[in-house]
């Protein structure tokens, strides 16, 4: 069993993402934590609520709402022309029945790690503002971590903030450089692998047909949120379909041979101006010390496969 505390700015493909870990027989999700992305960390995790509660996850999953900002710059605002002006593509879910715990997702995430050394995958699909806070309250969970998978970054190819640099490292890249030099072994699961997973249109519709009874409102969810984000990316890119950004970071987490790696030292560029929030690896190989497994190549029709199996289980 994989147990896993899943990090989120949710997000249509953090919705995804969430949805993917709670159906995976042999993930145990022991915690979700917010933070500002995608959308505020208000909503993120009240978004959050409504999908775990969508998803009828047999167990409780406690939910920490976590940073409401960068670590030192200001928060440049919700990704509304993605995600939509409630982070979940204005889909309008049933009130959540559920809260968020009192503790804040780092002091959660100090205190699970505490609790279980060596036991918990991380999964960060969003800004790495807790797990940096994590850290400054505790340095010594870096080595109590089993794995972090991290969807973020751009290691070979370009950015999608900038031509240089992803979302989520571009986000808050202060912290992203205190998580890459903190000693976790990380496994990036960047553009490099997730812009080759892509969602169309005869998946959309395969996931919404003939729900499995119970599954019905999920199916519609899931069927909207997907209209409205291939909408945004037919706009943006000119095809009408997505990525499955945060989703395969959940798939590495429960199958890592979905992709291969190659070993870098990522370096997070924090003071350039246009290579600002660049995930840099030094590809000419110079270095002896690696501190992460970078996705570069990915199994896109056995993944699609698992992704829509498991949506509609
Ligand atoms: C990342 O940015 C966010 O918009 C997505 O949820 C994903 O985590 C992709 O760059
Ligand atoms: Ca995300």
């Amino acid at each position: 069993n994989v147990r896993m505390i899943l990090d989120v700015d949710t997000g249509i493909d953090d919705s995804m993402a969430i949805l993917l870990a709670l159906k995976t027989k042999h993930i145990k999700v022991e915690g979700i934590t917010t933070v500002f992305g995608n959308t505020d960390v208000v909503q993120a995790t009240r978004n959050t609520l409504q999908v775990i509660e969508l998803s009828g996850v047999p167990y409780e999953v406690p939910v920490a709402m976590g940073a409401a900002r960068p670590l030192y710059r200001d928060w440049k605002g919700p990704v509304t022309h993605i995600h939509g002006d409630n982070g979940i593509g204005n889909c309008e879910l049933p009130e959540p029945k559920g809260k968020a715990i009192p503790e804040s997702a780092s002091d959660f995430i100090v205190r699970m790690v505490n609790e279980n050394p060596h036991e918990l995958t991380f999964v960060f699909v969003g800004r790495m503002t807790n797990l940096a806070l994590a850290l400054a309250k505790d340095p010594t969970i870096a080595s109590k971590v089993k794995r972090l998978v991290i969807m973020g970054g751009a290691v070979k190819v370009p950015g999608n903030v900038t031509p240089a640099a992803e979302a989520n490292i571009y986000g808050d890249p202060e912290a992203a450089h205190r998580v890459f030099e903190s000693g976790i072994p990380i496994t990036l699961v960047g553009l490099d692998v997730t812009m080759k997973t892509i969602i169309g249109e005869e998946h959309r519709l395969d996931l919404m047909a003939a729900p499995i009874p119970g599954n019905e409102r999920a199916a519609a969810y899931i069927g909207e949120a997907f209209q409205f984000y291939f909408g945004a990316y037919d706009k943006q890119n000119g095809f009408y379909g997505a990525p499955l950004h945060d989703p395969l970071a959940v798939a590495v987490a429960a199958y890592p041979d979905l992709i291969t790696t190659e070993d870098h030292y990522i370096r997070i560029e924090t003071k350039g101006t246009m290579s600002y929030g660049a995930t840099l690896a030094d590809l000419r190989r110079s270095v002896e010390v690696t501190n992460t497994a970078v996705g570069v190549d990915v199994d896109s029709p056995r993944f699609l496969d698992y992704f829509i199996n498991t949506l509609k289980s």
